[in-house]
């Protein structure tokens, strides 16, 4: 049976591999810093010999985006450096590297959604981090760069479980309605990178290079606020501000839109509307009492 590597499978990707890997014919391999730490090359080097993976998907990160402001040197180590151990480590298996990455590789001034092709200018510290993991990453020949955006789940924290923990404390909440993006359930990317895998492992060909994956649709911050407190039944009401009134240390897109048309016609990859996958979402929420 063919092995899957997932690194940082703690976080809300790789916890959404896990679930999905029942029912898939591969064996799993799920390991977080604590059993490998992909910062270190001869951790990985020596797991790698001694697993000798076909797949590798990267879901280990450095995702504190404010704090890699001021924290650039431990976001590169995790977001860089531990990408070209893996390049290496999987070289020697010829193990094709699956790396997630961002659209805030973008500077967010698009008004249309941002093609693989596009130039990238990222505006912090973070977006840098991940586009040179990406240059990382692409040195290799079986890799395949996924970006995505506004990433959720049931597992971990993020902005869906933030705003029903506010929602049900609050009567109401600020929330920014200038800055527009997708918003993607993470079991959705964990399923078309499984469905990769799947169609590369029966013989299809694999085509390396960058992809865009998020869910389908358009929304600001504001206008996902108030889906998730009607979906999960809150009366908080919900009040547009603008960004400027709400500074972070890390400057934010404006526009973080990615085009998938690449992902869906290379690899046949269907894609859900924003708003089905958080009902789904948050349905999931509901069911397990949370
Ligand atoms: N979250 C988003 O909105 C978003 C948007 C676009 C793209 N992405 C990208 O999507 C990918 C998955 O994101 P996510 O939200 O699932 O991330 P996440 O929940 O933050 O999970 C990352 C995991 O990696 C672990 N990790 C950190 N350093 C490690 C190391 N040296 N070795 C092994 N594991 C390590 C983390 O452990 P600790 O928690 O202990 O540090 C955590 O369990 C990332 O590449 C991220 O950049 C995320």
């Amino acid at each position: 049976m063919k092995k899957i590597l997932v690194t940082g499978a703690n976080g809300q990707l790789g916890n959404e591999l896990r679930k999905l890997s029942k029912d898939e014919k591969f064996d799993f391999i799920f390991t977080d810093v604590d059993e490998l730490d992909i910062g270190s090359a001869r951790a990985c080097s020596n797991f790698f010999d001694t697993v000798k993976p076909h797949f590798v998907i990267n879901c280990a990160a450095y995702t504190a985006v404010d704090r890699a402001e001021s924290e650039k040197k431990l976001a590169r180590e995790i977001n860089v450096e531990a990408v070209k151990n893996l390049v290496a480590s999987s070289l020697p298996h010829n193990a094709y590297l699956f790396q997630i990455s961002t659209d805030y590789v973008f500077n967010g001034k698009s008004t249309v959604p941002y093609l693989e092709s596009d130039r990238t200018a990222p505006q912090s510290e973070y977006g840098k981090s991940k586009l040179d993991g990406e240059t990382e990453a692409l040195r290799y020949s079986r890799s395949l760069v996924i970006r995505t955006s506004w990433l959720y789940s049931t597992f971990g924290n993020n902005f869906v479980k933030t705003m029903i923990k506010l929602g049900k404390e609050r009567k109401s909440l600020d929330v920014v309605f200038d800055q527009v993006g997708t918003p993607t359930y993470a079991e959705d990317l964990a399923a078309a990178i499984l469905r990769i895998i799947a169609k590369v492992n029966s013989g299809s060909k694999f085509v390396y290079g960058t992809f865009h994956y998020s869910n389908e649709g358009v929304c600001s911050w504001y206008d996902f606020a108030c889906a998730i407190m009607k979906l999960y039944g809150l009366k908080c009401k919900v009040c547009p501000v603008e960004s400027k009134d709400y500074p972070t240390a890390a400057k934010r897109p404006e526009y973080g839109v990615l085009n998938k048309a690449k992902i869906k016609s290379t690899y046949g990859i269907d894609v859900s509307h924003w708003f089905s996958s958080l009902e789904r979402m948050i349905e999931s929420l509901k069911q397990a009492g949370l």
